[in-house]
């Protein structure tokens, strides 16, 4: 394992978490039923928290978390294009529809930050020291949360 992966790792999981946060305020735009948006508030309130949860294991780590990196710009394109998506599917007006693109814009989303944690937990098997500590710490912290985000929206997904 080598540091320049580990730092890429949390700096694309940075990204990946403030894209969240964009992408469920709009997503909460497109949202029609009440029982998945008092999810996704829920889930934009615990992805807030993610971002600064990164962003102080970044600063224990000595790294600057406004730092940008060639994969961190990758993340950051995906995500403004999920937010597009929802944009254009609001602006046509079908009912149910942005609703739906929504849920999909979600899930593509969640599977990376679900991917990112589940690496970050690999890593914390891997190493010793202060990384390991700082990294367990914030993984325990998110990991529960982030299979209920990927989960429940991919059923959501599904049942809509
Ligand atoms: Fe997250
Ligand atoms: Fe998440």
């Amino acid at each position: 394992m080598k540091d320049e992966q580990v730092r890429e790792l949390l700096y694309q999981a940075l990204e990946t978490e403030k894209g969240g946060v964009e992408i469920y305020t709009t997503a909460l735009r497109c949202v029609e039923n009440d029982e998945l948006k008092e999810e996704w508030e829920e889930y934009l309130e615990q992805t807030k928290t993610h971002v600064q949860i990164v962003e102080d294991v970044l600063t224990k780590l000595g790294l600057n978390p406004d730092e940008e990196t060639p994969g961190r710009k990758v993340v950051r394109h995906i995500g403004e294009s999920l937010v597009q998506a929802m944009e254009m599917a609001l602006s046509e007006g079908e009912p149910g529809a942005a609703q739906l693109v929504a849920t999909e814009a979600v899930v593509l989303a969640e599977t990376k930050d679900h991917h990112n944690w589940h690496l970050i937990g690999e890593v914390v098997k891997h190493s010793k020291g202060d990384l390991a500590k700082i990294l367990k710490a914030a993984h325990e912290q998110v990991e529960d949360e982030e299979d209920e985000h990927l989960y429940h929206t991919k059923g959501w997904s599904r049942e809509l």
